[in-house]
């Protein structure tokens, strides 16, 4: 098991894991979209080392985008409402868009995007996501990709952050109970 420069932190997956899956993610998109061009559209910031790894796992002719929202509310609990603080730079009418996201959680913020997106039009729409957590889910919001489907925990590290810190961690790790100092 791999160990943390933080003490005492459980690893839920290995860099070691996170690395094999999202190899198997690159290798399964690179399939299903059989030579066409992709935009890969991060949401920012939680899936910046996400998309970075997983887009160097995928054999086709890809740009990037991002965009960043935020959810007023608390570190952990999420008010609901959802806001675009960043969006994209380019135009996705006719393009095949993959959104990357790091965690799918309620989904109110990836139904949020999906529905602006289609406002434009694109090719196809697709979601990417390193980790689900279908018990926690209000909006009706499926990903076509899934890393790893967890339970009701609350993680950190590999871009997941607790408070905006741990995104820095190489594992993913599970949040103690009581550690905000
Ligand atoms: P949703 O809108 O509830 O699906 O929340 C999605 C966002 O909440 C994710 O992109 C994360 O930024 C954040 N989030 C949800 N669960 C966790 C967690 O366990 N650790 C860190 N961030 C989380
Ligand atoms: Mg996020």
């Amino acid at each position: 098991m791999a160990s943390t420069a933080i003490q005492g932190l459980d690893v839920l997956y290995s860099r070691q894991q996170i690395a094999n899956r999202v190899a198997e993610m690159g290798a399964q998109i690179t399939r299903d979209f059989n030579g066409e061009k992709l935009v890969m559209v991060g949401v920012l910031k939680g899936a910046a080392f996400f998309l970075s790894d997983l887009s160097r796992a995928i054999d086709l002719d890809a740009t990037f985008d991002f965009v960043a929202v935020s959810s007023y509310g608390t570190a952990q609990r999420s008010s609901g409402a959802v806001k675009l603080i960043k969006d994209l730079d380019q135009p996705i009418e006719g393009k095949n868009v993959l959104v990357v996201e790091d965690i799918l959680d309620t989904g109110l913020t990836l139904a949020y995007l999906r529905k602006i997106f289609l406002q434009q039009h694109p090719k196809t729409l697709r979601i990417a996501t390193l980790l689900d957590k279908p018990s926690r889910r209000i909006e009706k919001i499926e990903a076509d990709y899934v890393g790893f489907s967890i339970p009701n925990l609350f993680v950190i590290g590999y871009g997941m952050d607790f408070a905006e810190r741990f995104r820095n961690l190489p594992d993913i790790c599970l949040m103690p109970p009581d550690s905000s100092e």
